[in-house]
């Protein structure tokens, strides 16, 4: 007997960031130098009083199940953390700390989502979202944003989107793929729609802190008084402290919707790691600094992405304010043919660009933007410089 895989899950689109960086390592370890711009992770190592925080946790025993929804000291440090940041003041219970920002936006839906409610994501999207959201039955509204408004969801497009089975707006800034950000007023624009037709907002803000100068982050719950009873702020330590191995996320939310999460996670997972969770803590409450080391390293890459796509025939992206993605419009090189073989399309473009030349991006079609590529630039500035003369001689071809 084959077993037949559920419809729901059949309906899955496996993550292209995930299988482009297979494609990649398969490729490296079939001998090739390969070039990787596909992957969101920090290329920076866990910074060591984080480290030293996991040893001492284990060393005084901290092996055991937690409370399902997180250990209290990381509640407080994350609830601490948004009072000293944003001047929001949450309850520690209102904290679901979960096994990664991914999980906690799985959670998320779970609690929230009916089959057939809709959730309004402008696209271009982290590859996750759409899939996390039809996982529970629930519809992804698609709304296509354009690179001349820098990404950003307008509110004449996202009224134009909501009909009466809408129930969430689901938004990312600074933002994967784009790094657009969204600016206070921006979003003030967007929540006061979101309280007219009384919808949920989710504010998936864990780039917050990597955000370039002359950028200002605002969290999506301060824009407007009374915001936080309809938001859910997704948040994690992965990318802020390059803590993408130890899986922890959290989410802020109403305190029912913390309540149901709390439990649906004592079923599902139990407790986040207990050790990742004590070296979170660290990272939340100790010294800060690394944090400002990696994004001046971050903002340097950035600079040199921007002038090597400006450079290039053909490319364009929006101003990138924060993260470390450029999402890079080669709509102008598709229709076109490469040594005999033409190219249609995003994924024929990445495939290409990887086989001829071993740099490995991710196709805009994954987040939902045909005619784009994303390269992350969590690399070193030396990778990043042979991978643009690479993908100039290709273009060039
Ligand atoms: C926008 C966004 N949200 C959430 C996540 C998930 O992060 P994690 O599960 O590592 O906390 C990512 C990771 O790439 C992301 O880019």
């Amino acid at each position: 007997m084959t077993p037949v895989i559920s419809r729901i899950v059949q309906a899955l689109e496996p993550s292209a960031t995930m299988a482009m960086a297979a494609k990649a390592k398969e490729l490296k370890a079939a001998g090739r130098t390969v070039y990787d711009l596909s992957l969101g992770e920090p290329d920076f190592t866990t910074p060591q009083h984080i480290c030293q925080a996991a040893l001492e946790a284990m060393e005084a025993g901290h092996t055991h199940y937690t409370v399902a929804s997180g250990i209290p000291e990381l509640k407080q440090a994350v609830v601490d953390q948004y009072q000293a940041r944003h001047g929001l003041q949450f309850d520690p219970a209102q904290v679901v700390v979960a096994n990664g920002a991914k999980h906690a936006l799985h959670n998320v839906f779970t609690v929230l989502l009916n089959p057939g409610d809709e959730v309004v994501i402008p696209a271009p999207y982290w590859v996750s979202y759409a899939e996390l959201v039809k996982l529970t039955g629930a519809v992804p509204a698609i709304v296509q944003t354009r690179q001349e408004d820098d990404f950003k969801l307008t509110p004449e497009q996202f009224r134009a989107a909501v009909t009466d089975k809408t129930k969430m707006l689901l938004l990312c800034s600074p933002s994967n793929p784009t790094g657009s950000m969204y600016s206070p007023e921006e979003l003030g624009a967007l929540a006061d729609l979101a309280v007219e037709h009384d919808l949920l907002v989710v504010s998936d803000e864990i780039y917050e802190r990597l955000v370039y100068p002359g950028h200002t982050f605002a969290s999506f719950a301060t824009v407007r008084p009374g915001l936080a009873e309809r938001t859910i702020l997704v948040h994690g330590v992965s990318k802020t402290y390059a803590m993408t191995g130890w899986r922890i996320g959290w989410t802020i939310s109403p305190a029912n919707v913390a309540k149901a999460m709390g439990g649906l996670q004592s079923q599902e997972t139990s407790n986040p790691c207990s050790i990742s969770q004590f070296a979170a803590v660290a990272a939340l409450t100790g010294p800060q600094d690394c944090v400002d080391l990696m994004l001046a390293e971050f903002t340097k890459r950035r600079d040199l992405v921007t002038r090597r796509i400006a450079e290039i025939p053909g490319l364009s992206c929006a101003e990138m304010g924060g993260a470390f993605y450029a999402f890079i419009n080669i709509s102008e090189h598709l229709g076109r043919s490469y040594n005999g073989v033409r190219i249609d399309n995003s994924t024929q473009w990445c495939l290409e660009l990887l086989d001829r030349q071993n740099v490995a991006t991710v196709m805009g079609s994954a987040f939902g933007a045909e005619g784009y590529a994303r390269v992350s630039f969590a690399t070193s500035m030396e990778n990043l410089e042979v991978s643009f003369a690479r993908i100039e001689q290709f273009v060039a071809q």
